[in-house]
């Protein structure tokens, strides 16, 4: 069958994966998938504010320790995810307002404490996550940009760069995969904190596809971001089958992961994929797109699929 991961390091390719920290914990299973098949972890959630920073100064690092000390352990590498989002922010952020300067006094402090606890250890942060609307191309109005207005990206980026100079710093977004408006919006943003010297390392395609919607030139629209010189990541891959899935959809989305996976080789930027998540069960997917499943490369008993043979094609 080949093994992902001893291809994906042949390749020089990060095969990474998405993980939560329950089934990281108690499941053998959970584990030898995701040490068997992949080189790279990215935190599920575990490393989000709500989850961090619960209470003001009051930080919990027992899940986000234990994903790095699992990553140390297999000698996978991690991708810290994320620093600046709309989502999943602790009630003490988002039920008061907030005076620019203090803003950025707790944004510098969950910067330090975090990005300086695992400083060495993390290859990339998503620093800025979906900083446009859904469907673009204005910029989000979360409550960094009411707050802080646009230049909050470059203040988080200089933050993260001044707490961990040797990690690669992203921006991460989805629906910019197959160009477009919110696409070029980004490509703008990047092109601007680019000329201003920002540290911006890198642009994250989260790739969360519909299957049958892979767009056909994932390649160019990557290249249009490596041709800035930022690397471009596929940073949460999943293709999810409008259900009811029958097999037929599977062979295909086991093409699709193929393709993915074969943009990333072409692109010569590019330094890996993540799927978002170890196994069908654990994905977000029924969840968050009710009527639609079975998006990842395992299935719900761990058994792999033609999604997983797909990338072993492709490398
Ligand atoms: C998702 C997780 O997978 C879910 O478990 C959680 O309930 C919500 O967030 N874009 C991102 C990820 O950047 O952090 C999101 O992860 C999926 C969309």
């Amino acid at each position: 069958e080949g093994n992902l991961r001893r291809l994906a390091d042949a390749r020089g390719m990060d095969l990474g994966v998405a993980v939560a920290v329950e089934p990281l914990a108690q499941d053998s299973t959970y584990q030898d998938v995701v040490s068997g098949n992949y080189t790279s972890m990215t935190a599920e959630n575990t490393m989000k504010w709500s989850l961090v920073q619960p209470e003001r100064g009051g930080f919990d690092f027992s899940g986000p320790d234990a994903l790095v000390d699992f990553a140390d352990e297999h000698g996978m590498s991690m991708r810290g995810h994320t620093l600046t989002w709309h989502n999943q922010l602790p009630g003490w952020l988002t039920e008061r307002e907030w005076q620019e300067e203090e803003l950025r006094q707790v944004l510098q402090e969950h910067t330090e404490a975090l990005l300086g606890r695992y400083q060495g250890r993390m290859q990339a942060w998503d620093v800025i996550n979906e900083p446009f609307e859904d469907d673009g191309p204005e910029l989000r109005e979360n409550l960094w940009l009411e707050t802080m207005g646009e230049d909050y990206i470059a203040h988080a980026l200089w933050t993260a760069n001044a707490v961990d100079p040797e990690a690669e710093l992203y921006i991460n977004e989805f629906n910019v995969e197959g160009g477009g408006a919110k696409s070029d919006a980004l490509y703008e943003l990047a092109s601007d904190l680019l000329e201003r010297g920002v540290p911006l390392h890198g642009i994250g395609f989260q790739s969360h596809f519909v299957h049958g919607r892979v767009p056909d030139d994932l390649v160019q629209q990557m290249e249009r971001f490596t041709d800035l010189g930022l690397d471009v990541a596929i940073t949460e891959l999943d293709v999810r089958i409008p259900e009811p899935v029958d097999r037929k959809q599977i062979e295909e989305q086991g093409q699709e992961y193929r393709q993915v996976v074969q943009a990333c080789l072409e692109v010569e930027r590019c330094p890996g994929v993540t799927v978002w998540g170890a196994a069908d069960h654990h994905s977000w997917v029924p969840e968050w797109f009710p009527g639609t499943a079975e998006a990842l490369p395992f299935d719900e008993h761990y058994v792999p699929k033609p999604a997983r043979s797909g990338m072993v094609d492709a490398l």
